[in-house]
């Protein structure tokens, strides 16, 4: 078995694009297997900070090949963007970046429909990244999508159009004022559609297939978390894609018999961007100081992160749902100096406490039971092994690994490269 999947376990933003880049030297292959450009991935090398949104996070190692599966959704603009950006960082995309022929494509109405459907909903608005994600799932599943491949057949165009007009009627039904000049984005799309297909465009499952055969290791690369998933998470406060470790499966067309270990990615607190309930979240001063400290921004739209507390019931929910083998937990280092750290352990519902996960975590009848810890004052940015952790800090990871019933195997210590300590 030569797949290993790396997969966010909380509400997205875990670190994956750290650790992915940490430990893609162990691989040959780095392969996204779903989510769009609603995703960002940060990898810090040296002093520059790179965020990924549609590229696998082994692009900045030479000798590895990058896969887009086909379970990612691609805005062409976006993808071009991004690729000029990192061409300054001297990657080599003709040989290191595959792109699955059957990965949909978001096409600007797919963007201006999010925006309109956001706006429809008013207060219960998803909280979207507004990158066209929902509906260009929708008009996957509905059979209606536009894939890269097609882009290589005539008629493309009319398929084009026929979805666009679409999206035109139901922008209208919803009856919500947006502005846009769809002339000037569609003219920035062509443009970028041609620019797209210029790069090596696969079969990627064959691609997959034969490498396995000849015994490559294999990296699946998750987008968002385990709660964000369609059918898991905090429905509807969701992404559109299946985020947990079937999702894998589906985006990449890797058996399940294929697959080995499944690293699950969290955060040593909890954080959420987007609506949506979060049992832990600290709306005090301690929320504030997490928040400065862990520099807690969306990497693709910049929006405030939410703030909270480990949640060990939902985690441990996800541990159960992806079959997590062992566990990273990252921004230990942003916990330091805070005097006393809690975690939840259970929630209370209706005046029953419970340690599984309910059907909805809506703040009006959960309430999070927490545990509460010493915590540590040292500086922890630049410790070189396991044994130099502060007592606290270790009793903290003892806790959680009970809890979680998994070893944690990584500790993040900070954003480089070099700040991991692997036990
Ligand atoms: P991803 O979407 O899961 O890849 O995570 P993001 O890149 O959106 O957000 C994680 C942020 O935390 C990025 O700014 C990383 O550079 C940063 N980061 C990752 N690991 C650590 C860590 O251990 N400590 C600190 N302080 N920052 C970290
Ligand atoms: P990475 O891969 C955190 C959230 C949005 C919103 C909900 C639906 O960087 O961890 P969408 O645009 O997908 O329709 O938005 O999901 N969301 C993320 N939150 N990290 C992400 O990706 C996210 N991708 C989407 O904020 O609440
Ligand atoms: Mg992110």
């Amino acid at each position: 078995m030569f797949v290993d999947l790396l997969l966010g376990l909380q509400w997205g933003d875990e670190g994956k694009g750290k650790i992915v880049d940490a430990i893609s030297t162990d691989y040959s292959i780095i392969s996204r297997f779903q989510g769009g450009p609603n995703a960002g991935h940060t990898i810090k090398i040296g002093n520059h900070s790179h965020v990924l949104h549609t590229i696998p996070s082994g692009i900045f190692h030479k000798n590895l090949i990058n896969i887009i599966g086909n379970g990612v959704v691609i805005d062409p603009v976006i993808f071009e963007r991004e690729i000029l950006k990192l061409n300054y960082s001297k990657v080599d995309f003709n040989k290191n970046l595959l792109i699955s022929k059957k990965a949909h494509l978001i096409i600007p109405t797919h963007c201006l429909l999010d925006q309109a459907s956001e706006k429809s909903k008013g207060v219960k608005k998803i909280g979207s990244t507004l990158k066209g994600i929902g509906p260009t799932y929708m008009d996957k599943t509905g059979r209606n999508g536009i894939r890269v491949g097609d882009l290589f057949i005539q008629g493309w165009r009319s398929q084009y159009d026929k979805l666009k007009n679409k999206h035109l009627n139901i922008i209208k039904n919803l009856n919500v004022d947006i502005s846009f000049e769809l002339q000037q984005l569609e003219e920035k799309f062509f443009n970028s559609v041609e620019f797209l297909k210029k790069f090596s465009i696969i079969d990627s499952e064959n691609f997959l297939f034969d490498s396995l055969k000849r015994g490559k290791k294999i990296l699946a690369e998750g987008a968002q978390g385990s709660m964000l998933d369609i059918d898991f998470g905090t429905y509807p406060y969701v992404t559109s894609s299946n985020t947990t470790a079937a999702g894998a499966c589906n985006g990449l067309g890797i058996p399940p018999t294929k697959i080995n270990k499944v690293i699950g990615i969290f955060k040593a607190y909890t954080t959420r961007v987007g609506s949506g309930p979060f049992p832990s979240e600290i709306f005090d001063e301690i929320g504030k100081k997490i928040s400065k400290i862990g520099n807690e921004f969306g990497a693709t739209t910049g929006r405030a992160r939410r703030c909270g507390w480990l949640d060990l019931v939902s985690l441990k929910y996800a541990v159960d749902i992806n079959g997590v083998t062992e566990l990273a937990m990252m921004k230990s280092d942003v916990l330091s100096g805070i005097n006393k750290i809690k975690v939840c352990t259970t929630y209370k519902q209706f005046g029953e406490e419970i340690s599984r996960m309910p059907f909805s975590l809506n703040s009006s009848s959960i309430s999070p039971i927490y545990t509460e810890f010493d915590g540590w004052n040292e500086d922890i940015t630049n410790i070189k092994n396991e044994s130099q952790l502060p007592v606290n800090l270790k009793k903290y990871i003892s806790f959680i690994e009970k809890k979680l019933e998994v070893p944690i195997k990584i500790i993040s210590i900070g954003p480089g490269r070099d700040q991991t300590i692997y036990r």
